[in-house]
């Protein structure tokens, strides 16, 4: 494999020697050997780019995936593949394949050809529900194009697809579907790149995984499990941790049997149901339990059903009880100021309306209401009494309503994730932990004017869409992304994101428990931008006094 590599690289070199750029050319996998492209990146440098690598066989309906048999000549790997199946934004029809298992490879070149370059693992989110490792896109422009991360970092990326929805995540709790064939995918993803990626440059020491959303929780839950030992040496969690109630379904084969009954299936015997759900049109089971969006009767994230489990394997315990798997990896988890925005307007619609769209105390307390099923009532009206305690006799609208998006922000992402930060701190080893919240402000042009960072405002910034697309922003957007960029990059160069190749605006200091340090990004970062105690109120209510109420129950 070495000597294919070396000499692809002499040729190319020579090939393109008069323009002083280097680029890979072929490259020998475990499976076989792989023809991307490559991008040119200013006068001496490059970016070679490959799409569509298979990372493992097509997969087997509600099953584990294979390693790939390998092909016999020059795969040409120049073309994103098909996301894996999934319903339209519509929910009245599917898109994808079954056969979706493939990665995509940026690697930065300048006059001579990379090697043992830090890889950064990009894991997509989308509920567990939709998604792809290429992202959503505009005409050619994908959201997530690695280019600008890998040049302006000098990292390779990696993006890949994993499965979605009921194939990548129904589960019976038993060893009928032992769930989780998703988290298995990103596993398999992870792994080829620690066997291949030196043939591309990388440094197979030197992995950072990195994920928003779901695709932050699953980072989380990699970090946790026992097979990927040795194989990740950073984690980054985006607005989303293991530690998120929606990270795991806790009664899986409930939804099981709902599915198979709404697709003809028996459900009393697993085995059966399983046999016939193996055999049905898979169109049919990824359409069998649209998500709910209107007229909810509890909040939304009650709806997003197919998520990882429990499996004894995989995940072999409670998430908060595998943080010793992680202790060795260097780990940046934080969430958007108003990370809950979008699912409170979901939940409270009146809270996007100005004008006639009031929303009232009664709004808020049965949103938490919903948000609090798990104590059956007990810890509701607690719970209010918390988010109440600060308002004057007659709330204005812009209190009820931030106070709204503020309770989705801390339940969904910013409790657990500081409980993440804290237990990763807890059980580290010679790895650090670093807390961030993202709060520059949403650029949509919409009510409510005092929002913040809704959820996934941070990816645009994250995969340098403002360099990509200078016209659709700002100079102040570039410096966001700028920063963003320097410290991610940085921090898989070195795990410290204030050390390495790309300057700061100011050092990040790293999270302790005494002090939870954090750093606030936006546009003007500076030494005040590292702060103490997020919402340290809230948390502390959620993470001890509505814990221990939970605990007695
Ligand atoms: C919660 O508060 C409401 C309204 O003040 C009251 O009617 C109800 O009894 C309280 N419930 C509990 C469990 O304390």
């Amino acid at each position: 494999m070495a000597c294919w590599v070396f000499l692809s690289v002499v040729l190319s070199s020579c090939f393109l020697g008069a323009a002083s750029r280097a680029t890979l050319g072929v490259v020998n996998t475990e499976g076989g050997r792989v023809e991307g492209t490559f991008k040119r990146d200013g006068l001496f440098a490059s970016v070679d780019i490959f799409k569509g690598i298979p990372f493992a066989a097509p997969p087997k309906r509600f099953e584990k995936a294979e390693p790939h048999p390998g092909w016999p000549d020059v795969l040409k790997t120049k073309k994103f593949k098909p996301r894996c199946f999934q319903t339209t934004l519509a929910q009245n029809d599917v898109f994808g394949s079954e056969d979706c298992l493939y990665l995509n490879i940026w690697i930065p070149q300048g006059r001579t050809v990379s090697t043992n370059l830090p890889v950064m693992i990009w894991i997509f989110g989308g509920g567990f529900l939709a998604g792809a490792g290429h992202g959503a896109n505009f005409l050619n422009n994908y959201l997530y194009d690695g280019l600008e991360i890998a040049s302006r970092g000098n990292v390779i990326v990696v993006t890949f697809n994993y499965r979605v929805g009921p194939l990548g995540f129904l589960s019976t709790g038993d060893a009928n579907a032992p769930g989780n064939y998703g988290l298995w995918d990103q596993h398999m993803a992870i792994s080829w790149v620690k066997r291949n990626i030196a043939a591309f440059g990388g440094d197979p020491n030197k992995i950072t995984i990195f994920g928003e959303s779901a695709g932050g929780a699953s980072v989380s839950l990699q970090t946790l499990s026992p097979y990927n030992k040795g194989l990740i040496k950073r984690a980054i969690s985006q607005s989303g941790v293991a530690t998120c109630t929606w990270a795991v379904q806790r009664n899986p084969m409930h939804w099981a049997q709902k599915l198979a009954a709404k697709v003809g299936c028996p459900k009393d015997d697993p085995a059966a149901m399983m046999a016939c759900l193996k055999i049905t049109d898979p169109k049919a089971v990824t359409l069998a339990i649209p998500l709910k969006l209107v007229n909810l009767e509890v909040p939304l994230v009650f709806y997003l059903i197919w998520a990882p489990v429990i499996d004894g394997d995989f995940i072999p315990d409670e998430p908060k009880k595998l943080y010793h798997n992680a202790a060795g990896v260097d780990y940046i988890a934080g969430v958007n100021n108003m990370d809950g925005h979008l699912f409170a307007g979901l939940d409270v619609p009146s809270i996007n309306q100005a004008g006639l769209g009031k929303t009232y105390p009664e709004d808020l307390y049965h949103l938490i209401q919903g948000l609090t099923m798990n104590t059956r009532g007990q810890g509701t009206n607690i719970t209010y009494a918390q988010y109440t305690k600060d308002w004057p006799s007659t709330p204005s609208q812009k209190t009820i309503k931030r106070t709204v998006v503020e309770l989705e922000t801390d339940v969904l992402f910013l409790v657990p994730t500081q409980l993440a930060l804290d237990l990763h701190y807890q059980h580290a080893q010679g790895a650090q932990t670093f807390s961030y919240v993202f709060s520059y402000p949403s650029r949509a042009p919409i009510f409510p004017n005092w929002l913040g960072a809704d959820h996934a405002e941070d990816l645009q910034y994250v995969f340098g869409k403002p360099f990509a697309t200078p016209l659709g922003y700002r100079p102040r957007d570039r410096d966001v992304s700028r920063h963003i960029i320097a410290y991610w990059t940085n921090f898989a160069h070195t795990g410290d994101p204030s050390r390495g190749e790309s300057k700061v605006p100011t050092p990040w200091i790293q999270y302790t428990s005494t002090y939870t340090q954090y750093l606030d990004i936006n546009k003007d970062i500076d030494v005040n931008s590292v702060k103490q105690r997020l919402r340290y109120d809230s948390v502390s209510f959620w993470n001890q006094t509505y814990a221990a109420l939970e605990a007695t129950l």
